[in-house]
């Protein structure tokens, strides 16, 4: 208790009918980090008229930081499994961390106290999961260099491996392809990297004549991981009986696509800022 305090307890608790006006307003904390990356960990708290005494954060009930505006100096970090501080980055109500792992995974919280007498005091806390996120884009295995009417397509998609596995999805010409179509998605634990997985979806069916529009057919795999990760990879085949007179519709069709594809990142980003 500091000692320069006591001669206005009495002032303050008469002052203060609820002195438990203390209260955490939001966590600033994303549900989903990737591995390798950092974070900013953001505590907003209204202690009325209360002094701050300390704040602190602690995961899984350990805690990593404190900062204390009286004390010299005032943030403090101290050592926690898979909780790398960045002091220089970090304030009153930010934590910095880097370097995160999958030990970074687990239940962050954020702890303030007024001053004396009365301590009062408001925490929150929020669980986090560190994502590993695959390294590239998603690959597809099996793709002959060309295909046209009558051609049979059998050729999987897959991604490097991560944590969570990553899902797929399957276009045709920019449509979802038809749940026929599809085989599996399988689910492989690979060796050489615990704590990954590493799925695949399999895209099988006779190409046709319909496959093909204006003598093209685009076939498009997705790969996402929630709310982190969304890649593409396309592959437009041309069958040269069917084509007639399209230069001009492709071209079209090809701006029509990216348009797609940054429309789908503008609300992914969304997604992530209001950290769902
Ligand atoms: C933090 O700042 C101090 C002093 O400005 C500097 O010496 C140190 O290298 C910095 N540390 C990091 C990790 O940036
Ligand atoms: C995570 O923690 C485990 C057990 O403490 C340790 O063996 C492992 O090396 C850590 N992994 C990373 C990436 O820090
Ligand atoms: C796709 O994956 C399935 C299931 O693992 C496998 O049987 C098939 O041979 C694969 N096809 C290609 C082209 O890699
Ligand atoms: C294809 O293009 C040629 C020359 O540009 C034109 O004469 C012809 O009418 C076109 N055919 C069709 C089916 O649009």
């Amino acid at each position: 208790m500091r000692v320069t305090i006591l001669p206005f307890v009495m002032f303050f608790m008469w002052m203060q009918g609820d002195v438990d006006s203390v209260r955490i307003v939001e966590l600033r904390v994303g549900a989903h980090l990737a591995e390798g990356g950092d974070a900013l960990l953001g505590c907003v708290f209204d202690l009325g008229p209360v002094a701050l005494y300390s704040l602190k954060w602690s995961k899984d009930g350990k805690e990593f930081y404190r900062y204390m505006p009286q004390a010299v100096p005032q943030m403090r970090s101290f050592f926690v499994p898979g909780v790398v501080v960045d002091l220089n980055r970090s304030s009153l109500n930010t934590v910095a961390l880097k370097h995160l792992t999958r030990n970074s995974s687990g239940v962050y919280q954020c702890s303030v106290y007024g001053e004396a007498p009365d301590f009062p005091t408001a925490s929150r806390d929020k669980r986090v999961t560190v994502d590993l996120l695959p390294k590239t884009g998603p690959k597809v295995d099996g793709l002959k260099t060309e295909y046209h009417s009558g051609s049979y397509v059998d050729v999987n998609c897959t991604t490097t491996p991560s944590r969570p596995e990553a899902q797929f999805k399957w276009f045709i010409n920019g449509r979802p392809a038809p749940s026929s179509y599809l085989l599996g998605p399988y689910l492989v634990l690979p060796t050489n990297m615990p704590h990954t997985y590493q799925a695949k979806l399999r895209l099988k069916f006779q190409a046709l004549e319909s496959h093909f529009e204006q003598g093209a057919m685009t076939l498009k795999c997705q790969a996402t991981i929630p709310p982190l990760y969304l890649q593409e990879t396309h592959y437009t085949f041309y069958d040269p009986n069917l084509r007639k007179n399209t230069t001009r519709a492709q071209k079209n069709r090809g701006e029509i696509a990216s348009t797609t594809i940054l429309l789908q990142w503008f609300l992914h980003l969304l997604l992530v800022i209001m950290n769902i």
